[in-house]
């Protein structure tokens, strides 16, 4: 399979100035240059940007045979990470795998922690996984983020208590490769090891072991997955041209849309296999662009589902948004709709029509109707929910989310702002170091 996306301007081209659109592309180009000969903002962090042509085969391999290993002994695998440390594996899994399966040891579940800090949600995971065979993939660049460390310190504590000396082989740690207290502990306590090369960022990492491995112990191909990122790369990097190339074209559109006064992109799916991906769009997105009080506000939608209830806004509500349509051109499954000698529900005009036909009418006549809404909507078609559909997919996103920050004219790959939380948060709890802030904010009555 080749490169096979296609992205359509039908319903968004009228919205578009087509002097500001040459423009805008002009300064696309230039992004794409900047990404290519290493002089974009934050320039330490574009080894993602030919990751994909460079297959690091020895590497894939490990990771495979350490995936079946954990496979094997395992009902369940905890992802434990957070942000760009888990949603780009987590939304290749969501896509791929089935809803609704049975999980046993050799084919196991994936379920995930270390992304929020609930307390409920730790409660019930420890007490679900007493009773199951379980493995734990710890993910975290820095290896200080206080949510996975927390939550690995909740697991390791479980795994000791259940597997006593073999608790190490139940962990695997995917971590900066000379720093940080996670690389430490994995050391000292005998964990296997995946190391995030230093150039690449958490949330352009998903060709990396923090989703490659992931993936693979989900049953996933991996190998079929970096065949798509790498197809993609061969496409995108090799065509600069801003009028034809796609990833350029994509970050046009969306400044174009910007400058208008757009300020909102709804990603809108229709099949519920994709609600990750757009969470790990989102990420990719808001923290790439969310800077010097700049950037476009990523949402998104699950429709038909959410026409029932955002459906009302995206159609009648202000009009600062414009919407990003993702589908797949093949459903791995169909089902065909079945004529019913009684017709008591009046749909036997549906009869013999497939289910995947009903939910493209659904999605043309959204578009149709979002559109003359005055709401302008791009289309991206790509060819199914399979790994390496998904590759070509997700490097397209990351390459023109690199241009597109360019174009907002910040550093697509740094996020100081996360900081600001952590700051807080750690002079609340009382950590060493923090004291000064923990006045300050005391001060304030906080
Ligand atoms: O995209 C990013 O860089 C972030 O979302 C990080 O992935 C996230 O903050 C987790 O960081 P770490 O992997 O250091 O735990």
């Amino acid at each position: 399979m080749a490169f096979a996306l296609e992205l359509k301007d039908r319903f968004a081209s009228e919205y578009v100035d087509p002097k500001q659109k040459e423009a805008i592309g002009k300064e696309s180009g230039l992004a794409l240059q900047k990404l290519l000969n290493g002089t974009s903002p934050g320039s330490e962090f574009l080894g993602w940007v030919r990751l994909p042509q460079n297959k690091n085969q020895a590497e894939l391999q490990k990771i495979q045979s350490v995936a079946s290993k954990i496979r094997a002994q395992s009902e369940t695998v905890v992802v434990v990470g957070i942000g760009g440390s888990y949603l780009g594996a987590r939304a290749v899994i969501d896509s791929s795998k089935s809803y609704f399966s049975s999980p046993k040891i050799g084919s196991p579940e994936i379920i995930y922690a270390g992304h929020q800090l609930d307390a409920r949600y730790h409660s019930e995971l420890l007490k679900y996984l007493e009773g199951r065979e379980f493995s734990v993939n710890v993910v975290s660049k820095s290896g200080t983020t206080t949510e996975p460390a927390l939550a690995l310190r909740l697991l390791w504590d479980l795994a000791k208590k259940k597997y006593g000396n073999a608790a190490k082989e139940r962990i695997v740690a995917t971590t900066d490769g000379s720093k940080g207290a996670l690389l430490q502990m994995s050391k000292e306590l005998g964990f296997e090891t995946f190391t995030i090369p230093d150039n690449v960022g958490g949330r352009y990492s998903v060709l990396t072991p923090v989703g490659l491995f992931p993936i693979a112990a989900a049953g996933v191909d991996i190998f079929s997955f970096w065949e798509g990122f790498q197809e993609a790369a061969d496409a995108l990097l090799s065509d600069t041209s801003p009028e034809t190339n796609l990833a350029c074209l994509y970050a046009t559109y969306r400044n174009c849309f910007y400058r208008s006064g757009k300020k909102l992109e709804v990603m809108a799916s229709y099949t519920p296999s994709l609600h990750t991906l757009a969470e790990w769009w989102k990420q990719l997105f808001g923290e790439s662009e969310g800077k010097q009080g700049l950037g476009i506000f990523p949402a998104s939608v699950d429709l038909t589902t959410d026409l029932h209830s955002m459906g009302q806004y995206l159609q009648e509500g202000e009009r600062n948004i414009f919407e990003t349509v993702l589908y797949p051109k093949q459903s791995k499954e169909e089902i065909r709709i079945p004529k019913d000698p009684d017709d008591l529900d009046g749909l036997n005009f549906l009869a013999g029509k497939t289910m995947s036909e009903v939910n493209e009418q659904a999605l043309l006549g959204t578009l149709v109707a979002h559109s003359e809404g005055k709401v302008p909507c791009l289309e991206i078609l790509f060819s199914d929910n399979g790994p390496k559909s998904l590759g070509q997919l997700m490097y397209f996103f990351e390459l023109a989310c690199g241009i597109s920050g360019n174009v907002l004219g910040v550093n697509p790959f740094d996020q100081p702002g996360v900081e600001a939380y952590k700051k807080n948060m750690f002079a609340l709890l009382g950590k060493p170091g923090f004291e000064n802030l923990r006045e300050t904010l005391k001060k304030k009555g906080v």
